[in-house]
């Protein structure tokens, strides 16, 4: 193994915040009271990202595939998701963050779409942290958003099929502007991606925790930076040793 260089930080973190309902249950309580835990955990979170100097962080809140929730649960994470727009937002923008949503947003009412925007338009000048929220995301839905738009740009002749490449298929995805993530974070147990960013991990560290998603903060995010720093990135390539 590598020997840990300390200077390795992730410039791009991504995480799964999962967990929450399991941890609730623990404690004898509705899976809800585990969500609203969860949003104290990802407060913690993003004030400890920022100690840390990581600039980008995306997290996901909301996938495509809650919906299969029973009704009062997705609505309750849905309060939340209000509530923490109402709440939060002036706070996180006097520190600096810029706030992004990520996701299919047409399904959302008036009021939330409203407070998505307003939190974009507020943050948007904003450099001490990117912060993309997934909110209703699909990897999926997002590579096939990217290849109807180049679909379209073909059957118009703007585009030939045969000169499409990777760049151009990055480009029209919901991260293309900013690099992809270094490290993934995956709490809760699970060792699977569940349909977060699919394209943009290929090359990804990634890091799985049995901590439960409101039981995180500065501790455990310690650990996942450690254990990163540790890791060796070939990119396909050789390692210094090898190669020597
Ligand atoms: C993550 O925690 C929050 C969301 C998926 C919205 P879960 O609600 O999935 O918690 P577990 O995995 O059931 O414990
Ligand atoms: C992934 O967690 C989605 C979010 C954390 C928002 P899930 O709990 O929905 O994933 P599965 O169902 O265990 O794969
Ligand atoms: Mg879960």
């Amino acid at each position: 193994m590598a020997d840990r260089d300390p200077a390795q930080l992730p410039q791009h973190l991504a995480i799964v915040m999962d967990g929450n309902g399991r941890w609730a249950m623990r404690r004898g309580k509705p899976r809800t009271y585990g969500h609203q835990s969860g949003s104290e955990a990802l407060k913690r979170t993003i004030e400890a990202v920022m100690r840390r100097g990581i600039p980008i962080l995306t997290v996901f809140a909301f996938s495509c595939e809650n919906w299969n929730r029973p009704r009062a649960e997705v609505r309750k994470l849905l309060d939340l998701f209000l509530k923490a727009l109402n709440k939060d937002v002036q706070e996180l923008h006097e520190h600096g963050v810029r706030i992004n949503f990520i996701g299919d947003r047409s399904v959302f009412n008036r009021t939330l779409r409203e407070g998505m925007a307003q939190a974009e338009q507020l943050t948007c000048s904003n450099t001490r942290l990117q912060l993309n929220v997934a909110v209703n995301y699909s990897g999926r839905s997002d590579i096939v958003q990217a290849a109807q738009r180049i679909a379209a740009a073909a059957a118009t002749g703007t585009l030939a099929a045969e000169d499409l490449s990777e760049e151009h298929l990055n480009q029209e995805l919901t991260l293309a502007h900013l690099p992809p993530p270094d490290l993934f974070i995956r709490t809760g147990g699970e060792k699977r991606l569940s349909n977060f960013l699919l394209w943009q991990i290929a090359y990804t560290e990634l890091y799985f925790s049995d901590v439960l998603w409101p039981d995180f903060g500065a501790e455990a995010l310690e650990q996942a930076l450690i254990d990163f720093s540790g890791r060796e990135r070939r990119f396909g390539g050789l390692s210094q040793v090898r190669s020597a």
